[in-house]
């Protein structure tokens, strides 16, 4: 129970890898509040966390949308009292294409999500932060923010480079407040949204080629990075950037 008495709202929450973070954060006792478009899958997330004795609400939000951002925030402040831990996960990935073949459309639209919206989520939370004291934000950033960038999509590679700044910028301009503000890099994970982009074993061994530990990551990895920077145990650490790759990065 490393979170008994917090509060979090996990972006994405729905499905995939959100979802395994709002179910950890909940094991480790945090009431948390799952926000993403998918309705359906949102609300059967909640309730299988409720079923387990999680304390866990769906909420709607589209990380685009300003207003939405602040509804959603204050309706979490209203249902649990405050606003601890933010995990700005929500994302989209599209398939790679060379750059002067991206429209501007979909740069957009990928910036908008990866970037704009966990822009949107740093600056709503810290005035409710701030009011209980602190809090931790925690951005779920990607290996193609720093490096294996022939593997990479343009938009998605530039959006998660946006999420590393944002992230510096925040943890220094709020660290006198308590307020602390990380990422993590996740290298390929197996999740349903891997397993679009890499459907075969050919693809799955040419990419797995570049990870020394030769094996895709697994949720509970990036879970367990969540729960660190989201709790106490990570109070002196702020704006830092935590790998979870397999040793991706050292290629
Ligand atoms: N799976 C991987 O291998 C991997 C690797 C590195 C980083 N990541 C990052 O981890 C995060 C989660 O990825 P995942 O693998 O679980 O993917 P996923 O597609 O299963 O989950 C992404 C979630 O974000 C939600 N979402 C998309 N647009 C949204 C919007 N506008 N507003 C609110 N919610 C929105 C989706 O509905 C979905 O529930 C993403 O930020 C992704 O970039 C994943």
């Amino acid at each position: 129970m490393r979170l008994s008495g917090k509060v979090a709202l996990v972006t994405g929450g729905a499905r995939g890898l959100g979802a395994e973070q709002a179910r950890g954060l909940a094991l480790e006792g945090a009431k948390v509040v799952l926000a993403d478009i998918l309705d359906q899958e949102g609300r059967a997330t909640e309730l299988e966390i409720r079923g387990k004795g999680g304390e866990a609400q769906y909420l709607r939000l589209d990380v685009t949308s300003e207003d939405q951002w602040k509804s959603v925030l204050d309706r979490t402040a209203e249902l649990f009292g405050s606003v601890n831990i933010l995990v700005n996960n929500a994302g989209l990935v599209i398939p790679r294409v060379p750059i002067e073949d991206r429209s501007l459309e979909d740069w957009g639209r990928i910036l908008a999500v990866n970037a704009t919206g966990i822009f949107l989520g740093i600056k709503h939370a810290i005035p409710h932060m701030r009011r209980v004291g602190g809090g931790s934000i925690v951005n779920i950033a990607s290996i193609a923010a720093l490096g294996q960038y022939s593997l990479q999509e343009v938009s998605y590679a530039a959006s998660k480079g946006a999420v590393r700044a944002l992230t510096k910028v925040a943890a220094s301009q709020y660290a006198r407040e308590g307020i602390r503000c990380n990422s993590i890099y996740p290298g390929p994970m197996d999740t349903g949204m891997l397993r679009t982009f890499i459907p075969n074993e050919e693809k799955l061994a040419a990419r797995l080629s570049r990870v020394p530990m030769g094996r895709l990551g697994n949720a509970a990895e990036v879970v367990a990075a969540v729960i660190y920077l989201s709790s106490d145990e990570s109070a002196f650490t702020t704006g830092c950037d935590l790998v979870v790759d397999g040793g991706a990065l050292t290629q």
